[in-house]
C-alpha cells in the first residue's frame, strides 16, 4: 500500500461506533496507518464513551469537540476543524461511515482538499428529503470516490444517479459485523436484572427522529398506542436525549416514567443494548440501524416510519413498516405478538465479513 498519510476513520454520533469498530479492527490487522478522529457530535457517555468501551474501541486519536448545534452550525464547525486536520496529516484515505452529520461534513471537506473518500454504507434511499439523513446521504454519496453498499438494491440507487460500476462495491454490513462479533458477549450484560425483565417476555422501543417526536400531537399519538401495546407486553424505552427533551417539554415524562409496564432508562451501551434486542419478543423503533439488526437477528421489528432507507429488511427481513398513525402501529405490534419470529431471510454478505472485504478492495485499488 501507499506510503503517503495515514487513513483517517471518522465517528462522531452513536450509529456511527459499531460501523467503524469492525474497519478499525480490520485495518489493524493489515498493518495500515490509521487515525480514529471523533467530531463529538454526541458527548454524553451513554451516547459515546461506553460504545468505545464495550466494542474495544481504543480512544479516538482526534477529538474534535463539536457537540449539538443547528445542522448548519454543527456541519460547518466540524468542516473547520476538520479541514485543520486534514492539512496537518495529509491523509491518504478518508471512510466515513453511515448519514449523520458528521459524515456529510467530513466528505465535504475531503473533496474539496481532493483526498479519495471512501463511503460505507453508500446508495440508501428513503425517498424522502425531509430527512437530514437523506440530504447527508446524496451529497455524501455524490462526493465520495469509493463506494461500499450493503445491498445490490443501494448498487442500483447509485448507478441510476449517475455513479460509475467500478466505483461501487457490494461488500455488505459492517453493523452486522459488529453485531456478529460480539453476540457472544451478552452473558456479561447484566441488564435483565437491572430492569428485572425476563428474556422474551418484553418489547423494547426506541424513538428519536425528529418528524416522530419534535411535533407535540405526532409524539402524543405514537405514546398513545405505545400504552395500549404496555397492557400486552412490557416495554423497555431507552430514551434518546432528543425524546427526552421534547417528552418533559410536552409534559408526557411523568406518565411515561409512572407506567409500571414501561421501562424508561437511559440510553444504554451497545453490550446492553444487543442483550436486550437479541432476547426480546417484539422491537419498536424509527432507527436506521436497528432495521438491520432485528432481521440479521430474526426479532420481528415494526418501524414507526412512513418510509425506510433499507427497503431490504421489510423486502426478505423482519421489517414492518407502519407510520405514525397510533392504530396502525397497535395492531402491527399485536400481530407480531401473536404471530412470534417471522419466517426470513439473512440478505446476502451480511455475513460478519464485510470489513475485511472493505480492507481487500482499499488494497486492491492501492490507498
Ligand atoms: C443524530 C443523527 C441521526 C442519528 C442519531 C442517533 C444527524 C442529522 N442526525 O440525531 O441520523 O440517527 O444521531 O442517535 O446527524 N444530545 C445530548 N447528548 C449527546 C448528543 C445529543 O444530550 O451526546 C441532545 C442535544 O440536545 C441535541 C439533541 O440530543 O441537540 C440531538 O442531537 P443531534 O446529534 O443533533 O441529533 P440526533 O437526534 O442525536
Amino acid at each position: 500500500m501507499s506510503d503517503a498519510g495515514p487513513i483517517i476513520l471518522v465517528v462522531g454520533a452513536r450509529p456511527n461506533f459499531m460501523k467503524i469498530a469492525p474497519i478499525h479492527f480490520a485495518l489493524k490487522q493489515c498493518g495500515e496507518s490509521q487515525v480514529l478522529l471523533h467530531t463529538g457530535q454526541h458527548y454524553d457517555e451513554n451516547m459515546s464513551k461506553v460504545f468505545f468501551d464495550d466494542l474495544g474501541l481504543p480512544e479516538p486519536d482526534i477529538y474534535l469537540g463539536v457537540g449539538s448545534s443547528s445542522h448548519s452550525i454543527q456541519t460547518a464547525e466540524i468542516m473547520v476543524e476538520f479541514e485543520k486536520i486534514c492539512q496537518e496529516l495529509q491523509p491518504r484515505l478518508v471512510v466515513v461511515v453511515g448519514d449523520v452529520n458528521s459524515t456529510l461534513a467530513c466528505t465535504l471537506v475531503a473533496s474539496k482538499m481532493q483526498i479519495t473518500t471512501a463511503h460505507v454504507e453508500a446508495g440508501l434511499r428513503s425517498g424522502d428529503m425531509r430527512m437530514p439523513e437523506e440530504v447527508n446521504r446524496k451529497v455524501t454519496d455524490a462526493l465520495s470516490d469509493i463506494l461500499f453498499t450493503t445491498s445490490e438494491m443501494a448498487n442500483n440507487n447509485l448507478i441510476s444517479e449517475g455513479r460509475k460500476e467500478e466505483d461501487i462495491f457490494f461488500v455488505g454490513n459492517v453493523m452486522i459485523d459488529s453485531l456478529k462479533n460480539n453476540l457472544s458477549r451478552v452473558e456479561e450484560s447484566k441488564i435483565f436484572g437491572k430492569l428485572k425483565v425476563e428474556r422474551g417476555s418484553y418489547g423494547v422501543l426506541t424513538l428519536h427522529r425528529p418528524s416522530n417526536v419534535d411535533e407535540s400531537e405526532v409524539f402524543k399519538g405514537i405514546i398513545s398506542s405505545l400504552e395500549k401495546i404496555c397492557e400486552h407486553v412490557k416495554i423497555v424505552f431507552p430514551m434518546h436525549p432528543r425524546t427526552k427533551k421534547r417528552a418533559i417539554e410536552f409534559g408526557l415524562i411523568k406518565q411515561l416514567e409512572e407506567n409500571p409496564r414501561m421501562i424508561v432508562t437511559e440510553p444504554l451501551g451497545y453490550l446492553d443494548f444487543i442483550a436486550l434486542t437479541s432476547n426480546s419478543a417484539l422491537v419498536l423503533t424509527d432507527s436506521g440501524g436497528l432495521q438491520e439488526e432485528t432481521t440479521a437477528l430474526g426479532i420481528p421489528c415494526i418501524t414507526i416510519r412512513e418510509n425506510t432507507e433499507r427497503p431490504i429488511t421489510v423486502k426478505i427481513g423482519t421489517n414492518k413498516l407502519v407510520g405514525c398513525d397510533p392504530e396502525k402501529i397497535f395492531s402491527a405490534a399485536i400481530e407480531s405478538l401473536n404471530s412470534g419470529n417471522m419466517d426470513h431471510k439473512i440478505p446476502e454478505k451480511w455475513d460478519g465479513k464485510t470489513a475485511q472485504r472493505i480492507a481487500e478492495v482499499l488494497s486492491s485499488r492501492g490507498v
